[in-house]
């Protein structure tokens, strides 16, 4: 028996008790006459001593030879400390030491197994092992674990059912590019890995399965960023003889189950915005509602001012900072200086204060009177010490310029609070979504999304206005999940694969197996996909889903630790009839 306890169970009332623990030295501290060692494992640390009056020599030369990371075990009777550490669960006592055996050396750790670790970024990747030892991140996987067994538990109750799908498929578009495998069986064809698993859900409604789960692998071949990993896990969900309002109403269920078993805190019913809505208000899709600073547009279309910046505009919109009147020149100076990276774009950034004695002052003074910035000031519901902040320009461009600048003044005045959760549905977005670079139409969520009823006419007249019946959730300005009601009928699935450019063959070799299931009575349906990591670490407080993942990859894909990507041999290209070469 390796053990009769956990390092984090010990308390006051096991004094006397004999006991056998195993884990991992945390630290020793030999004092020569006593040594003090904290023994750790998953559940937490437990302090052993070995002291000259009561631990035989030998015993204590072993204890002084035991380093960092080193897995022992030891037997020993618990005794009351002689002074006790409150902060920590096992701080009543120690366990003297009677026994004790090295299961395993450990060489110096690149990097001390602390919380607050002297490791950087990259090598605790490459030892992510060792990372996971650490309680943060060890922590994060048992949250992550949390979160998963109580959507398990919900959806269960709910009847949902977890129906494991192929990972070996043919493309999915969800917009991104796919991985793919090479066949050996098949030469020179390939399985591409799952984006989603949307059209099984799909064909597991027209099975007659009802309610289908799964929380699942995705794989998808795009820009890595702090939100976004090229394989992560959705919590997939599909119903059939459902409409948007069910489906909101379900899984609006799940997250507030969610947020009341894990964090403990209780959301009212989700507020719900138009796409249009977020846009014109917060030039974003997933805005962050936990604060104010709404958009609000400056002049009306078509009037001029002698201000080419404005004049010359298609929208002028501002946000009001509140309390913010008082920034300095460089303050302001640097808030200019930082929409104008190129990462944000913007040519420059008006600024207007209301001031505390009442005085409005502004970067444009000379093109507009004071009565007119206090008409400003009156439309932006700025109050004496706000500062107005106006971005100008092509209106794509400048909603979304002024939103990042938005979500930065956030995190720096302290306003994203990661306690507070504020979930909202965005509802009613458009269905296709112009390429600017190609000039084509896409799905803006897949191609099996419906549009809304009675505006199938609207696609050949003006496609970019046909709204779908697509939703996403958003939580603290992330998109957590995302969904719609599906097409269900072949003609009409026809009908938007081919306004999508799709040509009749190739919508066939490419989505014919879906469009014949629906021949044989494919109810209505619909569903959702939760990103899994992004609700764990939301949940959990972050937007950075690499800390709640056990092996996650790089920002350019790469596993640091296992070393992968990597070059495979002659031997086993020419099996699978592919051939390299590099200089093509
Ligand atoms: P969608 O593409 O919106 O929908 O994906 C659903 C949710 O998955 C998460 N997500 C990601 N998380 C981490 N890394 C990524 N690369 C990544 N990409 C997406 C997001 C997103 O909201 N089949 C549809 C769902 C449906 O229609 O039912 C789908 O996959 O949180």
């Amino acid at each position: 028996m390796y053990r009769s306890h956990s390092c984090g169970e010990l308390r006051a009332s096991h004094v006397n008790t004999e006991v056998t623990l195993s884990g991992w030295v945390q630290k020793s501290r030999d004092k020569g006459f006593v040594i003090w060692v904290d023994l750790r494992d998953r559940y937490g640390i437990t302090q052993l001593i070995f002291d000259e009056e009561r631990t035989p020599k030998e015993m204590m030369e072993k204890a002084k030879s035991l380093g960092r990371e080193f897995v022992i075990q030891v037997t020993g009777t618990v005794i009351e400390r002689e002074s006790k550490n409150a902060k920590m669960t096992t701080g009543a006592i120690e366990v003297l030491v009677s026994k004790l055996e090295i299961l395993n050396a450990s060489v110096t750790p690149p990097f001390t197994i602390e919380d607050k670790t002297d490791g950087g970024e990259d090598i605790r990747m490459k030892y992510r092992y060792l990372d996971i030892r650490r309680n943060p991140v060890k922590d994060s996987l048992i949250f992550r674990h949390k979160v998963a067994m109580e959507v398990r538990k919900y959806l269960s109750d709910q009847e949902f059912i977890e129906v494991e799908t192929p990972y070996l498929i043919k493309s999915t578009p969800e917009g991104a590019r796919d991985f793919v495998v090479p066949s050996r069986m098949n030469e020179g064809q390939f399985y591409a890995l799952p984006q989603s698993p949307q059209t099984f859900k799909q064909l597991l409604m027209v099975g007659g399965m009802d309610k289908y789960f799964q929380i699942v692998k995705c794989f998808r071949d795009e820009d890595l960023r702090a939100d976004r990993q090229p394989e992560f896990t959705q919590i997939d969900c599909e119903m059939a003889f459902v409409e948007q309002e069910d489906i909101l109403n379900v899984f609006e269920g799940l997250t507030r189950h969610l947020l009341k078993e894990v964090n403990n805190v209780e959301v009212e019913k989700f507020p719900r915005m138009l796409y249009d809505d977020a846009m014109r208000l917060y030039g974003n899709d997933k805005p962050d509602i936990r604060f104010g600073m709404e958009f609000c547009p400056l002049i009306p279309k078509g009037e001029t001012f002698g201000f080419s910046i404005f004049d010359d505009a298609e929208l002028v919109v501002g946000i009001t900072v509140k309390g913010c009147a008082n920034y300095t020149r460089k303050q302001i100076d640097e808030l200019v200086n930082w929409v104008k990276r190129p990462q944000i774009g913007a040519s420059g950034l008006i600024w207007i204060k209301h001031e505390e004695n009442g005085n409005v002052k502004s970067s444009v003074n000379k093109f507009f009177d004071e009565d007119y910035l206090r008409f400003f000031a009156n439309e932006m519901k700025a109050e004496k010490g706000d500062l107005m902040l106006v971005l100008s320009g092509e209106t794509n461009k400048v909603r979304t310029q002024l939103s990042a600048l938005r979500m930065e003044l956030a995190e720096r005045l302290g306003l994203r609070d990661p306690k507070v959760f504020a979930p909202l549905w965005i509802i009613d977005f458009p269905l296709l979504e112009l390429d600017e670079e190609t000039g084509h139409y896409h799905a803006m969520h897949h191609p099996f999304t419906s549009p809304k009823p009675g505006q199938l006419a609207l696609l050949d007249t003006d496609p970019g206005a046909v709204k779908a019946n697509a939703y996403d959730l958003v939580l603290n300005g992330n998109e957590i999940g995302g969904g719609s009601i599906r097409i269900h009928d072949k003609k009409m699935q026809a009908t938007m694969l081919r306004h999508l450019g799709f040509s009749e063959e190739d919508a066939k070799a490419q989505f014919g197996f879906l469009m014949d299931a629906f021949e044989y009575g494919a109810p209505p349906h619909g569903g959702l996909a939760f990103g899994l990591d992004r609700l764990v670490a939301i949940l959990g407080g972050q937007e950075t889903i690499r800390d709640f993942i056990a092996f996650p990859k790089n920002n350019s894909g790469r596993d640091v630790m296992i070393d992968a990507p990597a070059f495979i041999d002659d031997a086993q290209l020419k099996e699978l009839s592919l051939k390299l070469d590099m200089k093509a």
